[in-house]
């Protein structure tokens, strides 16, 4: 049966680097169809909507969603924003696992934020005398099962877990640690610890090959995967899948739009491809292919590097190089 993947291209760079992936995606030996749909900044120009009902239900019908990016100063001014699509399409989804793996040489640790709660979807309004509020909110249940998912995958690595909140301040951080230390009793050969984020954010810069599996809220995992992927070599390299219970998954690159190099050829599409990797793995149940796209890239970012690396090879240059490896290892025809 042919299976479809939704892919959402976005604005910016969201659709250079997005093309690439598909490029290989299209030459890998799966049945796939693929779809691309309006979304972000180009759907509310089409539409005045970042997220149409056409493209969310394709997305519902998926087996996996495949992103590129949103956003950008021609939508900051506005009502509506696209990042309220990026919000929209993983809270109707229900993603709440966001996986973003780091890895450099002596590095390889998973950051799993927490995607559908927290500051990003509690409420939120405007007071009469003008003070603008945003609410941290989370239910014990919302923290339980994502945190069982960073259990369960540090179990199947190094077995070590640090948990990242501000439970000196903050009741919801408190309500984190109490539901994370509850849980390691089922997990007692996982080495748990508990961070403060201000301090986990220090040792991710001076020591991030002390960490293996990382799991927080949803604001610091979104900061702290940032500076993971500036010690792992930047921006353009980090990748990231939005996993739920059941239903199709996100897999989208950490970056965003990046209005400064749109339109360029200067965007690496190495964290797309990466994406792209672990849509492999967690959507198709095919390690061995994400493995092989893994290592062509790995092997492209040293021999055609692009400009944030250093090099001169253009975001399609890149993907010429990834699927000329590929086809010399003969995982594409
Ligand atoms: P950004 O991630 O777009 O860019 C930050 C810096 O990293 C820029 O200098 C950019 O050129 C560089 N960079 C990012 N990806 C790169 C790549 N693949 N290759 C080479 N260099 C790369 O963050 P920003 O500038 O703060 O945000 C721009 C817009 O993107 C905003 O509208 C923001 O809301 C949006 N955004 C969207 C997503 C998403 O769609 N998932 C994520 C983050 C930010
Ligand atoms: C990310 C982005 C998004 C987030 C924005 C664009 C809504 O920064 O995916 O890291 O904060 O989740
Ligand atoms: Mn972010």
């Amino acid at each position: 049966m042919t299976d479809v993947v939704a892919c959402l291209p976005g604005d910016g760079i969201g659709p250079e680097v997005l093309d690439q992936a598909v490029r290989v995606l299209e030459q890998l030996p799966l049945d796939v169809e693929v779809v691309r749909l309006p979304f972000g900044g180009a759907a509310i120009d089409e539409t005045g909507d970042p997220l149409p009902p056409a493209t969310l239900s394709a997305c519902r019908e998926a087996r996996a969603v495949l992103l590129g990016a949103v956003g950008g100063p021609k939508w900051d001014g506005g009502d509506v924003r696209p990042e309220a699509g990026l919000l929209g399409v993983r809270k109707a989804l229900d993603v709440y696992a966001n996986l973003r793996p780091a890895t450099a040489d002596g590095i390889d640790l998973v950051i799993v934020r927490e995607l559908v709660g927290g500051l990003y979807f509690g409420r939120r309004g405007v007071l009469s005398d003008g003070t603008v509020f945003d609410t941290c909110e989370y239910h014990p249940a919302q923290i339980e099962r994502v945190v069982r998912r960073a259990f369960e995958l540090a179990r199947r690595r190094s077995r070590s877990l640090v948990s990242v909140d501000k439970a000196n301040v903050i009741d919801t951080s408190r309500l984190w640690r109490r539901v994370v230390t509850e849980l390691g009793r089922d997990y007692p050969d996982v080495e748990l610890r508990h961070a403060l984020v201000d301090s986990a954010a220090m040792e991710l810069v001076t020591d991030a090959d002390r960490f293996d599996v990382i799991v927080t809220e949803n604001t610091f995992g979104d900061i702290l995967s940032d500076i993971a992927a500036a010690v792992t070599g930047g921006l353009g390299l980090a990748a990231s899948a939005s996993l739920g219970d059941a239903g199709p998954g996100i897999f989208e690159p950490v970056h965003g739009s990046a209005p400064d190099i749109a339109g360029t050829g200067a965007a690496n599409p190495a964290a797309m491809l990466r994406s792209l990797a672990l849509l492999l793995e967690h959507a198709f149940d095919r390690p061995e292919l994400a493995a092989a796209v893994v290592e062509a890239v790995d092997a492209t970012m040293i021999s055609d590097p692009t400009p944030d690396l250093g090099g001169t090879a253009t975001t399609a240059s890149f993907g010429d190089a990834v699927l000329a490896r590929l086809a010399r290892e003969a995982v594409v025809g």
